[in-house]
């Protein structure tokens, strides 16, 4: 199901794909970038997120052109690209980077036995790139699903998510977890997702049509040390579950162990490693309560540990900056804002707030003028609903 601005969007490209092509597209596919708002770095601790689809997306149209190659033309560079589909590799072109992720899932695919035909294509997104809304995630995540059915080999959501996934990790070289693809594939209409990142279940949280807005915020500061910085998180993160795992044998995950254990283990384990593991450990405690929360309706308690888990990663984790920092910090001194905190991997990108409807004019005036006074940079706000995951549109 498209929204306005996607319907839009959709018809410039169909109109674009017969101006370069000379036919019109017979497939068309839509993934969208994604909010989290709580259940940060624990996705690879095999634990609790709970995402959210946002109404940002990246489209994509073909028809099969019978060449042994992908013609790919990407509206947001006016740029083109071709390559042949045989001995495609992860790392391909790199002149026009954003192909290479489609080269990642051809190669990603052809791995998986699935033979991609030839294709003319059109590619055009507006998930912003490097705010950590996983605009990564949904080029990969309509790539996999466009070439799945173009080679007529239908996935599941949940295997185009582990293979967008895949394809992430042996293009972008980031060792990342599941959220950002799953969510993509799976999300859902007006509810956020409670993922279980170890069994790949999920229950859907229905987010509150009235009342409160879940607000995005882009500090506007890109994303920088976020892949060396994380591939580092994630080694610590192991180093704890060995430590931990000679007193708890039965561990196999830090989504294993209790608050409780944790905080009667915790002198085994050095530094930094010991706050890496309290993080990751009262995260996913939170992930759940905040699940709860928004069941009951509790806007006052979900504000709370929204501002808990912001604190956890800035002090434990130590993957916040000044700028994600000063910009939770503004909302938070705003009137009508039950909570606010980092959104993604960290280093950067964007916030997610909880306003109370009556606050939100004051806030989307006021924030901006906060966040510049404080940090002299311009911060843009993203209004959205929770969207549906990806899907095939024509
Ligand atoms: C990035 C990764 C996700 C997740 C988050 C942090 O977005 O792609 O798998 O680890 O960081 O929660």
């Amino acid at each position: 199901m498209l929204n306005p601005t996607e319907q839009t969007r959709l018809l410039q490209m169909e109109s674009s794909f017969s101006s370069e092509f000379g036919s019109a597209a017979k497939i068309a596919v839509r993934a969208p970038g994604r909010v989290n708002l709580i259940g940060e770095h624990t996705d690879y601790n095999d634990g609790f997120v709970m995402p959210a689809a946002i109404e940002r997306s990246v489209l994509m149209l073909a028809a099969p052109s019978n060449t042994g190659r992908i013609q790919v033309h990407a509206l947001n560079y006016n740029q083109s690209s071709t390559f042949s589909i045989e001995g495609v590799q992860p790392t391909g072109d790199s002149r026009e980077r954003w192909s290479n992720y489609l080269r990642a899932m051809v190669w990603v695919l052809q791995g998986e036995g699935i033979s991609v035909p030839g294709l003319n294509m059109v590619v055009q997104g507006d998930v912003p790139l490097g705010s950590g809304l996983s605009s990564s995630a949904a080029m990969l995540v309509a790539a996999g699903l466009l070439l799945s059915e173009a080679a007529q080999s239908p996935l599941s959501p949940v295997q185009l998510a582990l293979l967008a996934q895949k394809a992430e990790r042996e293009f972008v070289g980031v060792n990342v977890g599941i959220m950002d693809q799953y969510i993509s594939a799976l999300g859902k209409q007006a509810h956020a997702l409670l993922i279980d990142t170890r069994s790949l279940e999920y229950e859907a949280i229905s987010l509150p049509v009235s009342g409160v807005s879940l607000i995005i915020a882009d500090t506007s500061k890109r994303r920088g040390l976020v892949d060396s910085e994380y591939n580092t998180r994630r080694s610590e993160c192991e180093r704890a579950v060995e430590i931990l795992s000679q007193h708890l044998p039965q561990i196999k995950a830090l989504r294993d162990v209790s608050v409780e254990q944790f905080l009667s283990l915790q002198q085994h384990l050095p530094e930094p490693v010991r706050s890496r593991a309290k993080h990751v450990i009262t995260e996913n405690q939170r992930t759940l309560d905040m699940a709860e929360a928004l069941k009951l309706g509790d806007m006052q308690r979900c504000g709370k540990l929204m501002n808990e888990s912001h604190q956890s990663l800035q002090i434990d984790y130590a993957v916040s900056c000044r700028e994600l920092d000063a910009m939770t910090e503004a909302a938070r001194s705003l009137q009508g804002v039950y909570g606010s905190r980092m959104t993604g991997a960290g280093f950067g990108g964007c916030t997610v707030s909880l306003v109370a409807d009556e606050a939100l004019e004051n806030f989307q005036r006021e924030l901006p003028r906060i966040y510049q006074q404080h940090t002299g940079l311009e911060a843009a706000l993203l209004v959205s609903k929770a969207a549906p995951g990806a899907e095939r549109i024509l």
